[in-house]
């Protein structure tokens, strides 16, 4: 299957160091070269930025403003002309004034306006922060593998942020919990149960899928396993949904009184790590050396890639921050022959992109763009 989605036009406004900015993109590779300092990861994030709150660089709305703009808010703007599904369409990302600081607003020219953004295609990246995966936090891991299930499917990311609110009304009505709120306590446990179950089991169908592809894969490779750490995972892997669900509602009725003194849900899908195992070694990646664990990263993404290859409606972006300075050259070479194959469109990053324009077969693929000119 064909990923149908991809960008014709790029168009940014005082968008970070970029005071104006037009792209004319035309293959399915397009590689942003310029110096250090010059703009590139901030492309890659300005897309990011339609289907993520805080995008691949974890920022601020106010942030992303030019410094040196002097005049108003809505001289920013981040403006797509897509194709998705051969039909084209104009969207619009910008920000408002608010009283809590600036808001973002999308604008989608030509689609049913209930439907959102992230309804239409998913955006996946790899910056260099995952050089240190298996080094970060727990979230971080979490979220790797989360963002690739929202790839793939896109109400995973709905349930997602319904799970986010459902926790803070929990805490909210926890805070003023009297007999009165009894009732509403109880309705909205049986929510916050019911779509982390979903979630946890989201997870565990999509790590299977992945564990099929990395028990066995090509090449001199060793075989890895991932697992979640997770209390309501491993449950899942023995018992029906149904009765991890029943637990996970006691769970959090018995621990009203300490989620009211921290303020957090102490029992929670969300509590939940990334395990990777090498088979071979029975080690597991963080003990793994650094250029060990960028092979690891490696095989995860490429297993990935080959789940993407399954799917019915393919509709994904790919962004490679600065992949050629974390990840082996050949590994990106043979990720970008994948993506070019399943005619993902790919934002890739470097300071000269030289090394790729050397290879022949890459030549005719990538739309070489140098921001320095
Ligand atoms: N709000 C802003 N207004 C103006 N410039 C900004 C703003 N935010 C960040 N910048 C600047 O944007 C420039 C480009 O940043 P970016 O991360 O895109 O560089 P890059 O080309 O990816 O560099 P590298 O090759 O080092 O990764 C930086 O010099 C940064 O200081
Ligand atoms: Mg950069």
């Amino acid at each position: 299957m064909f990923s149908n989605v991809r960008i014709e036009k790029l168009i940014l406004n005082n968008y970070r160091n970029h005071k104006f900015l037009e792209l004319d993109l035309k293959k399915n590779i397009i590689l942003i070269c310029g110096r250090n300092g010059s703009g590139k990861t901030n492309i890659l994030e300005s897309l990011s930025l339609f289907t993520s709150s805080s995008g691949l660089k974890k920022t601020n709305l106010i942030e992303i403003v030019n410094s040196n703009l002097k005049g108003p808010v809505e001289l920013f703007g981040v403006n797509i002309l897509c194709k998705i599904n051969n039909k084209k369409m104009k969207i619009g990302l910008g920000l408002k004034k608010n009283a809590s600081g600036l808001k973002k607003i999308i604008n989608l020219e030509g689609l049913k306006a209930k439907k959102k953004i992230d309804e239409y295609f998913s955006i996946f990246w790899i910056t260099p922060k995952m050089t240190f995966l298996f080094q970060n936090s727990r979230e971080e891991r979490r979220n790797f593998i989360d963002q690739m299930i929202c790839s793939i499917d896109f109400s995973f990311k709905k349930f997602l942020s319904l799970y986010e609110k459902y926790k803070t009304e929990r805490i909210r009505i926890l805070k003023k919990w009297n007999e009165a709120s009894e009732e509403w306590l109880g309705l909205i446990e049986k929510k916050l149960a019911g779509t982390g179950i979903i979630i946890c089991d989201a997870r565990r169908k999509f790590i299977k899928q992945l564990n099929l592809h990395l028990s066995s894969p090509e090449g001199p490779f060793d075989s890895l396993e991932i697992e979640l750490s997770g209390e309501l995972d491993s449950l899942l892997l023995k018992k029906p949904a149904i009765e991890v669900e029943d637990f996970f509602l006691k769970k959090l009725k018995e621990n009203r009184k300490k989620d009211i003194f921290t303020g957090k849900t102490n029992f929670s899908a969300n509590k939940t790590d990334l395990i990777v195992l090498n088979k071979t070694y029975n080690r597991e990646a963080k003990n793994h050396s650094t250029g060990e664990q960028k092979v690891i990263i490696f095989l995860i993404i490429f297993s990935f890639m080959k789940i993407l290859k399954n799917q019915k409606d393919l509709k994904i972006l790919f962004l490679l921050d600065d992949v050629f300075s974390f990840l082996d050259k050949n590994f990106v070479l043979t990720v970008l022959d994948q993506l070019n194959k399943l005619k993902i469109q790919t934002w890739l990053t470097d300071v000269s992109g030289d090394w790729i324009m050397k290879k022949e077969s890459f030549k005719s693929i990538i739309d070489k763009i140098n921001i320095d000119e």
